[in-house]
């Protein structure tokens, strides 16, 4: 019986494994977590006292601990399964500074996301001036692209992965 959750925590250096813990609880009865760190990330593993509170978590992507969001995968997971969270990304440019990720949650379940993320300078640790959303297939990942959204009244642009180093020099 596997009891444990993993979760790859983007940068959440700001946060301690009690504080992890209690947002995994909303979920369950998280007893245990632990952290550790791997290049500029941390990890947590999660552990449940009960099993079926990890299969919630093939439906959530992502959970949002003091306005982060904290990217989960369940430790039980193949190689295949880890990489479909992975494989229907589109970015969102132009996104004032200073926002955490609660404050595009909206706009992620509008569009359909399963996760967003914004990630961070390596240098200053500031938010860059875009985010990721994953999507759980392609067909609505295109669906979504197709929206024009706006955020506090300023048009934001998808792009694709790829184009991520382009758009700090543009929005930076
Ligand atoms: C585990 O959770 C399930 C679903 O919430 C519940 O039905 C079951 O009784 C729980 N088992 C234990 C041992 O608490
Ligand atoms: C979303 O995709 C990015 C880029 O491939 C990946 O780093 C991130 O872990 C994914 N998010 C989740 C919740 O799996």
């Amino acid at each position: 019986m596997k009891k444990s959750l993993c979760s790859l925590l983007t940068f959440s250096f700001f946060l301690n494994e009690t504080q992890i813990r209690q947002a995994f609880s909303r979920y369950g009865n998280a007893v245990k977590c632990k952290l550790t760190t791997r290049n500029y990330y941390y990890n947590a593993h999660v552990q449940f006292s009960n099993t079926s509170s990890i299969t919630q978590f093939d439906d959530i992507w992502v959970i949002i601990c003091l306005s982060n969001s904290l990217c989960i995968c369940p430790a039980s997971y193949s190689k295949t399964q880890r990489d479909i969270r992975r494989e229907h990304v589109a970015i969102f440019a132009g996104i004032p500074k200073n926002i955490k990720e609660a404050d595009l949650l909206k706009i992620a379940l509008h569009v359909n996301a399963k996760a967003i993320n914004i990630p961070l300078s390596y240098n200053s640790y500031k938010p860059k001036p875009y985010a990721y959303l994953n999507f759980s297939s392609f067909e609505s990942l295109k669906a979504a692209k197709e929206l024009t959204i706006a955020f506090r009244n300023k048009g934001l642009s998808w792009h694709s992965p790829n184009e991520a180093k382009n758009l700090c020099h543009v929005y930076g």
